[in-house]
Order: C-alpha cells, then sequence, then structure tokens
C-alpha cells in the first residue's frame, strides 16, 4: 500500500494581517507548513503533494524539502477544488490512499493519524474529528441514529439543530486513492459558499452504501488551526506546554515551567536544572548535572556534563566540554569548541576558536579565530585582532601560556608554550616559550608639572 499525502496550503490567511502566508507564520521556530511536512515524512509518505496558492513563490522558495512535490490552485474555489488539483500526482488504484493534511494544521500526533490510517476501510474513507465546547464555525459530524457517520455540514449551511452538534471535523481525512477521485468528480459547489467542499465526499460514500470511519481526537490542541495572530499565540502555547513536559518527564528540572522555551531537538541527560527565561533552539545537547540560569539563549550546541551555565549567556553552534563554567554575559559565537573546566567570565566573546582543559578566559576579552592549550590564562581585556579590514587570521597560543590584562594580540601570531605576555601589550610578533615579553614604552613621571586650573 502506497501512501500519498495532500497538504492544503492555498488559503490566504487574510486574518493573519501579514505580507507572509499564513503557513509560514512560526510556532516552536519552525513554520507551520514545515511542521505538517515533517509529519507527513514521519508518517512514511511516498510522496507529499502541496496545494499551494497565495504567496505562491514565498511559500515555494520557504520550503527547501526535496521530496516535496507543488501543484498550484490559481483559484480557491474551496477544500475540494484543492484536492482535486492534485489528482495529476495520484496513480488512483486500489494500493494507493490519501491522506489530507492542512498546513495550518500542523501538528496532530503520529500516533493520532496512524490511529487514523489504521480505521480507514480498504475502499472508503476515514475522518479525524474532535469534540469542542464551542464548535461554531467548524463542520459537524451528522451521525445517524445507529452512530454511523451520514455526512458533513458546515456551519454556514448548517440548520440550528446541527449547529447543536459538538463533534466537528478537523478536516484531516484519509481515503482510497481510488473512491476519492471519484468522489471528487462528483462534488459541487451548491452550497452558502459556493465552495467545492471536500467535505460532501463524506456524503457521497455515504450515499454508495460505503462506511465512513470517524476517529476522535482525544486531545483538540492536536487539531487547532490558525486563522489569527490569536490563535497563532495559543498555538505556540500548546507546543510549549508539550514541550517542557517533554524535558520535565526527562529528569529536567524547570524552576519556571511557563518561561522556558524550545525550538527544536532537544537530547537531554539527568539532573538538569533550568532557570526562567531560557530559550532551547535548533539541536541542542544537554549533558547530566547542567545547570543553565536565567536568560540564555542555546542554539545547536552541545552542553556536555556539569557545565554551568551562569545568568544572561548566549551560545551558538558551539561546543562546551564537561564542567566548563560559562559566563555571566557570555557570548560564544559558532565554531567555538571547549575541552573540559574551561572557565568564560563575564563579557567575554569567543568566536570559532578551540580552548583547550583548564584555560581561562574570565573578564571582558574577545577571543576569534583562536587555539587556546591547556591551563593557560588570558587577563582581563585581552583581545585577538583577528581581522585586518579584508581577512581573518589566526592567534595559536600554548599550554600553560600567561597573557597580561589589556593585551592586544594582532594576528596571524603564535605564543609558544609557558609564555608569559606584560599587561598592556600589543603583540605584532610571534612570541618565544617560557619568557616574559612585552611591548610597553617606558613609563615616565615629570616633575614640578601643574595640572590646567579653570578660568573663569
Ligand atoms: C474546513 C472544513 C470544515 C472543518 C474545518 C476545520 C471544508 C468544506 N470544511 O472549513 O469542515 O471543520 O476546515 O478547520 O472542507 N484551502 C485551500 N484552498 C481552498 C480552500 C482552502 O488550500 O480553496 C486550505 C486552507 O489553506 C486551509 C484548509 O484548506 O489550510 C481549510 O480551509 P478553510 O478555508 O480554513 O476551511 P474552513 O472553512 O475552515
Ligand atoms: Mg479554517
Amino acid at each position: 500500500m502506497s501512501l500519498n499525502v495532500v497538504i492544503l496550503a492555498a488559503g490566504q490567511g487574510t486574518r493573519m494581517r501579514s505580507k507572509l502566508p499564513k503557513v509560514l507564520h512560526h510556532v516552536g521556530g519552525k513554520s507551520m507548513l514545515a511542521h505538517t511536512i515533517t509529519t507527513a515524512e514521519n508518517l512514511g509518505a511516498d510522496r507529499i503533494i502541496i496545494v499551494y496558492g497565495h504567496g505562491g513563490e514565498a511559500v515555494r522558495s520557504a520550503i527547501q524539502n526535496k521530496k516535496v512535490e507543488w501543484v498550484e490552485q490559481k483559484e480557491r474555489l474551496g477544500t475540494g477544488h484543492a484536492v482535486q488539483q492534485a489528482i495529476p500526482f495520484f496513480s488512483a488504484n486500489v494500493d494507493e490512499n490519501i491522506l489530507v493534511l492542512y498546513g495550518d494544521v500542523p501538528f496532530a500526533t503520529e500516533g493520532t493519524l496512524k490511529a487514523l490510517l489504521d480505521q480507514q476501510p480498504c475502499d472508503s474513507m476515514a475522518i479525524l474529528t474532535t469534540v469542542l465546547t464551542s464548535p461554531h464555525g467548524y463542520g459537524r459530524i451528522v451521525r445517524s441514529v445507529q452512530g454511523t457517520v451520514e455526512k458533513i455540514v458546515e456551519e454556514k449551511d448548517a440548520n440550528n439543530e446541527i449547529r447543536q452538534i459538538a463533534e466537528i471535523n478537523t478536516g484531516i481525512l484519509c481515503a482510497s486513492s481510488q473512491s476519492l477521485v471519484k468522489w471528487l468528480n462528483n462534488i459541487d459547489n451548491n452550497n452558502q459558499q459556493q465552495e467545492y467542499y471536500l467535505t460532501d465526499c463524506v456524503g457521497l460514500a455515504v450515499e454508495e452504501g460505503k462506511s465512513v470511519e470517524a476517529v476522535m481526537c482525544e486531545d483538540p490542541t492536536e487539531v487547532m488551526g490558525v486563522n489569527n495572530r490569536v490563535h497563532l499565540a495559543e498555538m505556540e502555547s500548546a507546543f510549549q506546554a508539550r514541550q517542557r513536559e517533554i524535558l520535565m518527564l526527562n529528569g529536567v528540572t524547570l524552576r519556571d515551567p511557563s518561561s522556558v522555551f524550545v525550538e527544536g531537538i532537544i537530547d537531554i541527560g539527568n539532573d538538569i536544572i533550568i532557570e526562567p527565561n531560557v530559550l532551547l533552539r535548533g539541536s541542542v545537547s544537554i549533558g547530566d548535572d547542567v545547570s543553565i540560569g536565567m536568560n540564555c539563549v542555546i542554539t545547536d550546541s552541545v552542553i556536555s556534563a556539569g557545565t554551568v551555565i551562569h545568568p544572561n549567556s548566549v551560545i551558538e553552534d558551539s561546543k562546551i566540554g564537561k564542567h566548563c563554567e560559562i559566563g555571566p554575559f557570555a557570548r560564544v559565537r559558532p565554531k567555538t569548541e571547549l575541552a573540559s573546566q574551561v572557565k568564560l567570565g563575564n563579557f567575554v566573546e569567543v568566536k570559532k576558536s578551540n580552548i583547550a582543559s583548564g584555560s581561562k578566559v574570565n573578564h571582558l576579552s574577545y577571543i576569534g579565530d583562536a587555539e587556546i592549550g591547556k591551563d593557560t590564562n588570558i587577563g582581563a581585556g585581552t583581545i585577538c585582532c583577528n581581522y585586518d579590514g579584508a581577512n581573518k587570521h589566526k592567534t595559536i597560543i600554548g599550554n600553560n601560556v600567561f597573557i597580561g590584562s589589556d593585551t592586544q594580540l594582532v594576528a596571524p601570531v603564535k605564543i609558544d608554550d609557558g609564555a608569559t605576555i606584560g599587561a598592556g601589550s600589543t603583540i605584532t610578533r610571534n612570541v618565544p616559550a617560557k619568557k616574559l615579553t612585552l611591548s610597553r614604552s617606558k613609563q615616565t613621571t615629570i616633575d614640578n608639572w601643574q595640572r590646567p586650573v579653570k578660568q573663569n
């Protein structure tokens, strides 16, 4: 059996009041459409067909996924019309199923969708429903006295009795390709909205004597859609609640869960403590016993066991070794690798540098394009002058080096093992091992000098 997933993404999303097409708005750091595509991939879809319309080119160029196929819906004539556009991609034989997802309903879980696929009768369809306390605006599931699904009626076409029904159509359905193509060719737009409704396929199936299965989604937040930015915020908060729960159930202490945000895939050890206002983004791995202080942002990085990140630190695309201490107010920029027991203190910026174990950069320094050996101490205010205005150059510092405060290392330059550099030096040439090197004009004192005084 092959599975084609059709993702409807042609909606205008007028109520978002945005130049960005609705499906490109982000939840959890990723567009709603990209989340939906991930879901389709996780279900093992053989083909993923996206029906796009409004802002079409922006949508296509935002999604760099080679597996996805695109079809344009030039006129927005309804959900049935949208799925009709994908028919040329179907083989329409008995061995093919079609799952319809919405690009703005990104969080139906794999478990829920698998249940839907499992329930689908082989020549008919299964629909995903849920029960809402306020079902206003949704298509209602009309059942027979025996409880079988008879049809779906849209809010605008419903009478008062049908409007009382709390079971609604989520829009997600799964059907045999062969039958779906036949039903789609038979729908019309004789309704209040003069649209071609995908939901009319349900009634057509039942008229043929086929049973339509309804799978009820227990948690309505899974099938929440977005029409405006209030919904977007609600979806973000439901998404974050799930991410926090996963972290906590896996042994992470969140001092204030509501202020911790996760946008990506987090791999975690045990006994991690995360303080308030922390954002974890991209692919982040955090080892045992790590603690992360308030107001930290960590993106695409590995933080190894026992490390302490103090408040207000920002770490991006870097690897932090075991038992390091970072911050407060440290900035670790891409391609930095710290071995174990490295200390970076306040107002220290490190970029594209390797620092070996036991070394310290404690205060007010810029380390860029550098390699620093073991047990080296970089004094306060040390700057790697790595950029000559055109090119970047490397600073190589050995083991057990001591660099005095306020030193400029003008790259390319190399400091050998055990060297000491006097405070306030501008180092432009390589520095030999185990000696004191300094560049500093001699201190003088001028006798009988008078400080100017104000004249009134
Ligand atoms: C639809 C369902 C309704 C269900 C609700 C769930 C129909 C007729 N109605 O209603 O039963 O309760 O979703 O949210 O199917 N789209 C296109 N092209 C179109 C029209 C829509 O791609 O021509 C896409 C939209 O981008 C959206 C999805 O289809 O992703 C649903 O469209 P929308 O207009 O929101 O449908 P509803 O009227 O809400
Ligand atoms: Mg809708």
